[in-house]
């Protein structure tokens, strides 16, 4: 249900390969229009920052029409623009700042540069309502891992606190550099997700990064998954050189038990150590069938509540980035400066910009 006094937000997402471009009022989902370059990178194995740009170019207005078509709604219907302005690909943001930019100066509308890996957190109250505060968010994608603790989702008041992080890759990074080793296509995560339905996940004891009662004292809630990049790696090329098969879905199925394991037991210690009952499960891994069941299954155990959006809404797009908007404007945060930046690095505590 909308009620017409809730803020309609539009919200715009280019921080990586998809030009998302989703419309809300409050809570509501209206539209969610994504075009993705994913195609024109995978022969290169990852993403690359001109091609990406140029297609968020290419894409930004047929997108934006998309989503105002779906919503059934005029451009100056809305309230507030809100775009990603980081951390991502500096090109990409860009596209997606100038934008925003364009839209909210010709509108005469607020505009509210967001971080990226807060509206991977967001997105969630679209589909199961206002994040319970305070929540622990496991956050997965392609460029981070991080356990945060979240009293604010608008970053209020260190509203969104960093308890641990990948000292490495990112969780999404090894799903897409094990896929590549077992010669399935970029982006890998998806892939392994459906090989490894054929598998066996205890074939093959692979690591789990940062668990010894060593690493546990300095890293309780860090990631690793380098080393378990390198043992996939090392084991992969001992049978190759012995000239028997590589069984793919044991070890897809192998290697994604071992990251799963590792994500949910911290993500579930943390929240155990900070009393908090609700676990929010965020980003491009997020949508992991197996990360999924077992988070739920672990969690049921020691009675905590686990929200995971639906996988649409777990990789990049529009939408969370207008969810979040949306909360900035219902909780009264005041709008970001129009001369706002794109920024790479931005740092997960910075929610909303000046
Ligand atoms: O959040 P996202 O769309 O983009 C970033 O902000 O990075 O995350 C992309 C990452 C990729 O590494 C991709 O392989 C991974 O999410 N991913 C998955 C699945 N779907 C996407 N990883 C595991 N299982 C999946 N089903
Ligand atoms: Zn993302």
């Amino acid at each position: 249900m909308t009620t017409p006094d809730e803020p309609l937000v539009l919200g715009i997402e280019t921080s990586c390969d998809e030009t998302g471009v989703g419309i809300v009022r409050g809570n509501t989902l209206l539209a969610d229009a994504v075009a993705s370059s994913v195609e024109q990178h995978a022969r290169f194995g990852g993403v690359v920052p001109e091609v990406a740009s140029r297609a968020h170019l290419e894409a930004m207005v047929p997108t934006i029409q998309r989503a105002c078509d779906t919503a059934g709604i005029q451009l100056s219907d809305v309230d507030a623009i809100a775009v990603t302005h980081g951390p991502g690909l500096a090109g990409a943001l860009l596209v997606g700042v100038a934008a925003a930019k364009a839209l909210a100066l010709s509108l005469g509308k607020p505009i509210y540069g967001v971080n990226h890996l807060a509206a991977h957190v967001a997105v969630d109250q679209l589909e199961h309502g206002p994040l319970p505060e305070p929540s622990l968010a496991l956050l997965v994608s392609g460029g981070h891992s991080s356990l945060l603790r979240v009293t604010d989702i608008t970053g209020h008041d260190s509203g969104v606190d960093p308890m641990g992080a990948t000292i490495d890759d990112a969780a999404g990074e090894a799903f897409d550099k094990v896929a590549r080793l077992l010669g399935l296509p970029f982006p890998g995560g998806p892939h392994i997700d459906r090989v490894a339905r054929e598998g066996n996940r205890v074939a093959i004891d692979f690591p789990r990064g940062l668990s010894s009662r060593r690493d546990l004292e300095r890293h309780r809630f860090d990631f690793s998954f380098s080393g378990l990049k390198t043992a996939v790696a090392r084991w992969v090329e001992a049978r190759e050189r012995a000239g028997e098969p590589v069984p793919i879905a044991d070890v897809a199925a192998s290697f994604q038990e071992a990251v799963c394991d590792i994500l949910v037991r911290k993500a579930l210690d943390a929240a155990a150590s900070e009393g908090i009952e609700d676990l929010m499960i965020g980003g491009g891994v997020a949508a992991n069938s197996r990360l999924r069941a077992m988070a739920q299954e672990r969690a049921d155990r020691l009675g905590i509540r686990v929200r995971v959006p639906r996988p649409g809404l777990c990789t990049d797009n529009g939408a969370m980035v207008a969810a979040l908007g949306s909360t900035m404007v219902s909780r009264g945060r005041a709008p970001s400066s129009l001369d706002l930046p794109a920024d790479s690095s931005l740092p997960v505590t910075e929610v909303l910009a000046g």
